[in-house]
């Protein structure tokens, strides 16, 4: 039998998950790391730290797999898009990664639209100045810390320093790429006009691939420190988000996925550029040769629960760690216990400001309508229907941009609690599906590690293979109206807070 490997450096940690090529996942690991936020609106991690959790990951799975080392056939990765890793000339890194969720380069923003255009910037790149993406970070790093800006050699996105680990080659691919942008979506390689224009230097990025091409293979020395064999190919892999739609099979226009991660995403593959206007939902190239994908996209969605757990539910923490019931699921249960409209609370989910739709990095979140019959369980409930509420925001976009939908897709962590997934469908009014991989974003690169290798004709064709439905929800159409009503609450609350 031959295997792939996928790694998924994300916000909270990574997950190393080995798969056999028809998909099946024979162990995961998963080790984690620190967030840091040196001031309000600022996100922070080492890269270090991933690299660190990579190779314990790769480890544990070979040693508890049994799996001989050259079995592994390829290897993908994917991780945390936006995030900017600075490397020197020798190769050590400058300083913290300021991650997808920094909200602090406002200023750099306003700059990119000043000198390139609003219009022109979406055209190119797919997408308007945004604080989340990478180039507004390089170019906060060139304002404020000119020292460091100096001893550039190469920056590297998340997933493509721990290639650089793996590999010793600077590259990256399509997808992850669009994401920082400086890619040209439409011809899917770096803008030299928006490059020359911001006066960056082109020598600084890494070379661009399409996200099934082999970018190099693993180095003796990675090789001894993870236990993989020396040469295994590396592909070029995916940003988390292309990453998890192809692990969902959302590789062509019908199907479209909704995720419940740290961020909260709406996601539909297209055949060509398609853009929102007003660039309220992200245009990007997807991992699929020649396709591209339009995504909407929520900060604050598992965040919110994980927020509110910390900061509020130490009594339910304390009864998970005595019971060993999952503190979500408690949560969720709790939340279940309450009625659709929280009697009357509405959570707006921004903690680290919005994209999809109000592309608002300085928004703060809201609990609005709180009277004394609100309890904790409302609380939680109202959390669970504000995120939906913002991922609802995020489809009627996609919806108005013309993108067929036949089928939705559910994913992610927030998507395993069945009182979560059915709350959304009952605010999308709109059935929604599973599948039955759990690993999403790892297994959906070591799809693209497959084609790159040559196991599986393309991508389409794999997830033909390997992505099977799961389960389905169906919208409770006796909720339609309330859910119509609060959801008319939620979006008249954002005008009237936005400057708070
Ligand atoms: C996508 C995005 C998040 C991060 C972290 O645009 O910002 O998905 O990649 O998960």
């Amino acid at each position: 039998m031959r295997y792939l490997l996928g790694l998924d450096i994300g916000t909270s940690g990574t997950k190393t998950a080995l798969f056999d090529e028809e998909g099946n996942t024979i162990k995961t690991a998963t080790y984690e790391y620190d967030l840091f936020q040196p001031q309000v609106g600022w996100a922070e991690q080492n890269p270090e730290d991933w690299w660190e959790a990579c190779v314990k990951g790769i480890r544990d799975v070979i040693e508890k797999s049994g799996v001989q080392a050259n079995d592994i056939k390829g290897i993908g990765l994917s991780g945390q898009m936006h995030g900017l890793v600075l490397v020197d000339k020798d190769n050590k890194v400058i300083r913290n990664s300021i991650i997808w969720c920094d909200q602090r380069t406002e200023k750099e923003c306003d700059y990119m639209t000043e000198v390139i255009g609003k219009e022109r910037l979406i055209k190119i790149t797919g997408n308007p100045a945004l604080t989340g993406f990478t180039l507004s970070k390089l170019l906060w790093v060139r304002n404020n810390e000119p020292d460091n800006y100096e001893k550039i050699y190469k920056i590297l996105l998340p997933k493509d320093y721990i290639r650089f680990k793996l590999t010793n080659v600077f590259a990256t691919e399509v997808s992850d790429a669009s994401g920082m942008q400086m890619l040209d979506i439409n011809t899917r390689s770096w803008s030299k006009e928006l490059l020359e224009d911001l006066n960056i230097d082109k020598n600084i990025l890494a070379d661009v691939y399409e996200s099934v091409v082999v970018s190099g293979h693993v180095t003796e020395e990675a090789a001894k420190l993870t236990s993989l064999a020396q040469g295994t190919p590396v592909v070029g892999g995916a940003g988390d988000q292309a990453a998890g739609a192809v692990g969902n099979g959302i590789v062509s226009e019908g199907t479209i996925s909704t995720t419940i991660g740290t961020s909260g995403v709406v996601f539909a593959a297209t055949d060509s550029p398609r853009f929102d206007k007003e660039g309220r939902v992200h245009t990007l190239c997807h991992a699929v040769p020649n396709k591209w994908h339009i995504m909407g996209v929520t900060q604050g969605a598992g965040l919110s629960l994980n927020w509110f757990k910390r900061t509020f539910c130490a009594k339910e923490v304390e009864d998970s760690e005595k019971s060993g019931v999952n503190i979500y699921d408690l949560l969720t249960e709790k939340a279940s216990r309450s009625k659709p409209g929280s009697n009357g609370i509405v959570y707006l989910p921004y903690l680290m400001g919005e994209r999809t739709p109000h592309i608002d990095p300085n928004v703060k979140g809201a609990f609005l309508g709180v009277s004394l019959i609100n309890n904790h369980d409302d609380f939680v409930r109202s959390i669970i229907e504000g995120v939906s509420f913002s991922l609802k925001n995020c489809l009627d976009l996609i919806e108005e941009m013309d993108v067929k939908i036949d089928e939705i897709r559910v994913s992610g962590g927030g998507a395993e609690s069945s009182v979560w997934r059915q709350i959304l469908a009952d605010i999308f009014q709109h059935s929604l599906n599973t599948v039955k991989a759990s690993e999403g974003g790892a297994l959906g690169v070591a799809i693209l590690a497959g084609v790159g290798v040559g196991i599986y004709d393309s991508v389409e064709d794999a997830c033909r293979k390997i992505v099977k439905g799961n389960s389905k929800v169906e919208p409770n159409l006796d909720l339609k109206e309330v859910y119509s009503k609060v959801y008319q609450a939620y979006n008249s609350a954002y005008p009237r807070i936005k400057g708070f």
